[in-house]
């Protein structure tokens, strides 16, 4: 992870900037070449069906009723009313209108007013696969999903965290969620929660598809808040500048970490995130977001402390989703970027969102848009 190209902190420069700094990264749809959560598995029951989308396409989720989960268009290739109004009958799905039934290929296996050898074309299946409590699904070109890898999340599965699931839809472009999180000098937002904190960049790394940035905080008035030190652990002394933990906020594209680590290097905290965009316009996405916090040494103590963890993660969340609100509506106000950013970090940021994203561009307003 630490082995890449390095670049200081405080220039902002990169030898990969000159290429491609321009344009509205609020036009770049997200790459579909990568496997995307539509569901959190808890949500999707055997023997039952969950509407998604991904960017615009509308994507059945199944779970059958042996367990296993399938993803199709969610369009019936018949009248193109959602698949996911119908029923799961076995391993398969039978549409709520004519019952046409679909397999776990998305091929047509029963029209039941036709014969077999008259069956019609099906629909598209998704490569899609459940890991860490999530639904993935790979939108994109099929034949790439064997080699992208599924975000590999270590605290998730280790007994020595313990983990939070949260998120929620945001009325927002998918990059300013990469950009609030990344951008740590954002701490005045969260004053009521955090008090007052100073971030401090040390050193940025990039290679092709990421860019992670180390900070460190300084507390420059008032008590660390109970909350806070629960998720960031307790601060002996942040005077010293070698007692501070220090936070690694990583975009591994398309997906997002930030982790803790104390003085002795000890991993705190983990947090795993992506944000889905809903719809064609990718105007609104839904946050997955996986909060995984080393437990103390005395037993229960964290989960005894588990509801305020949660009361100050979510508040930090909702400050952070209506701030991001307003930049995108602003954003749509203006019908352009006029964005002044002066941190090389975020530049660097967007220069790597511009150059992973897809090839298309979302058009500034769509027909029937006031
Ligand atoms: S619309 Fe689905 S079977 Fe007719
Ligand atoms: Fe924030």
């Amino acid at each position: 992870m630490r082995a890449m190209p390095f670049t200081d902190g405080g220039t902002g420069e990169s030898p990969l900037r000159d290429i491609s700094n321009s344009g509205d990264l609020r036009r770049v749809p997200i790459h579909p070449d990568h496997w995307y959560p539509l569901a959190w598995s808890r949500d999707l029951k055997p023997g039952k069906m969950i509407g998604a989308h991904f960017a615009g396409e509308p994507v059945v989720l199944v779970r059958t009723v042996s367990g296993s989960v399938f993803a199709l268009e969610d369009r019936c290739a018949h009248r193109q009313v959602p698949l996911h109004a119908g029923v799961v009958e076995g391993e398969s799905i039978r549409c709520g209108y004519h019952g046409w039934t679909y397999d776990c290929s998305g091929q047509c296996v029963d029209v039941p007013y036709l014969g077999k050898e008259r069956l019609p074309n099906g629909v598209r299946a998704y490569p899609c696969r459940e890991a860490h409590s999530m639904i993935f699904v790979f939108p994109g070109n099929a034949t790439l999903a064997g080699d992208r890898p599924l975000p590999a999340l270590a605290s998730v599965t280790d007994k020595a965290f313990k983990t939070r699931r949260f998120g929620g839809e945001v009325r927002c472009h998918y990059s300013f969620m990469h950009e609030n999180l990344m951008d740590m000098n954002h701490q005045f937002l969260h004053r009521r929660q955090m008090g007052q904190m100073r971030a401090r960049s040390l050193a940025r790394r990039r290679d092709e598809n990421s860019l992670e940035v180390d900070y460190t905080f300084a507390r420059m008035a008032g008590k660390q808040p109970r909350g806070e030190a629960l998720v960031f652990g307790a601060s002996k002394n942040r005077a010293d500048p070698s007692a501070r933990s220090v936070m690694t906020i990583r975009t591994q594209y398309p997906y997002q970490t930030l982790e803790i680590r104390s003085a002795d290097d000890t991993l705190v905290m983990d947090l795993w995130i992506v944000y889905v965009p809903l719809d064609s316009r990718q105007r609104t996405n839904r946050t997955f977001g996986l909060l995984s916090v080393r437990r103390p040494a005395v037993p229960f103590l964290l989960d005894a402390a588990w509801p305020l963890l949660v009361w100050f993660t979510e508040r930090i969340f909702k400050e952070d989703c209506a701030i991001v609100e307003l930049e995108q509506a602003a954003h749509d106000h203006q019908a352009a970027d006029w964005n002044h950013e002066v941190f090389p970090v975020i530049i660097e940021l967007r220069d790597l969102l511009r150059r992973c994203g897809g090839r298309s561009v979302i058009p500034i307003r769509e027909a029937g848009d006031a």
